[in-house]
């Protein structure tokens, strides 16, 4: 799978196979191509070449099927992606209602168990700018387990958030894997990355440089990039 901006190759023939994939963490240095490969993957940007199969199954990239791909993933990214002008639990409903066709009264109960479930209740009424940045991110999270999706794809959810913040939004997803769910995380966290995830791909210059069970890639590094690349973010 490729992927130019211009004349920058965002990525070059990436080929991943993750078989049977709980938790991936892609993970690798600024500016490698980690968000363009979870954008292709959550139906957000379309490869100029190549093709993603997920479960086995191709993606059509067609405009048509990608709204539904689109829709049948749970994706957040960093802060910041609640709208501004709805209270929280608003945030939640509306796309529930609007987008997945749920009725109001649906969509109403949805919203109440999983904010009673995720200790959201007593936020429900407030706008984001109300909140702070870790019930923010919450509350995209509950905005993604709503819709009740294939598996989620999370992007640096923690970038914007003080130390204890992260933890608490860490916590959260570590939470939703051990429910069993599938979740592709990138994260510049390895400690997290490390306990959350069973596989890991290391993409560096938009290539796939490494890629197989966390534990491996972590413990024994076969590229020297990686190796580099642990030894440095690892020191802290
Ligand atoms: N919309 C865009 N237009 C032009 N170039 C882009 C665009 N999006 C990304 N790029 C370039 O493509 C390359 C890969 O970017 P990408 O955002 O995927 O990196 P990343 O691995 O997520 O980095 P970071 O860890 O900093 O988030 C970078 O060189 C970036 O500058
Ligand atoms: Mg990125």
């Amino acid at each position: 799978m490729g992927k130019r901006y211009g004349d920058h190759h965002a990525l070059r023939d990436v080929t991943l196979s993750i078989p049977e994939f709980q938790s991936l963490a892609v993970i690798g240095p600024s500016g490698g191509g980690k968000t363009t490969l979870l954008r292709i993957v959550a139906g957000l940007a379309v490869p100029d070449s190549g093709e993603l199969s997920i479960d086995g199954q191709r993606v059509d990239f067609s405009e048509r099927a990608l709204l539904a791909h689109r829709r049948s993933i749970g994706t957040v990214f960093q802060a910041y992606n609640l709208f501004p002008h709805l209270t929280a639990r608003q945030n939640v409903e509306l796309p529930l209602v609007k987008v997945h066709g749920l009725s109001t009264a649906e969509a109403h109960d949805i919203v109440a168990t999983l904010f009673e479930r995720f200790q959201l209740s007593p936020h429900a009424d407030r706008r984001p700018a109300e909140l702070s940045g870790g019930q923010q991110q919450r509350v995209a999270i509950v905005r993604a387990i709503a819709i009740k999706p294939r598996f989620f794809v999370f992007d640096e959810p923690t970038s914007a958030l003080d130390p204890e913040m992260t933890a608490e939004v860490l916590d959260f997803i570590a939470e939703l894997r051990h429910e069993g769910r599938d979740l592709i995380i990138v994260t510049h966290n390895m400690v997290f990355a490390r306990e959350v995830s069973d596989r890991c791909v290391f993409i560096a210059e938009g290539r796939v440089v490494e890629e197989g069970p966390t534990a491996d890639l972590f413990s024994s590094p076969r590229d020297p990039v990686l190796a580099g690349f642990l030894a440095k973010v690892l020191r802290y």
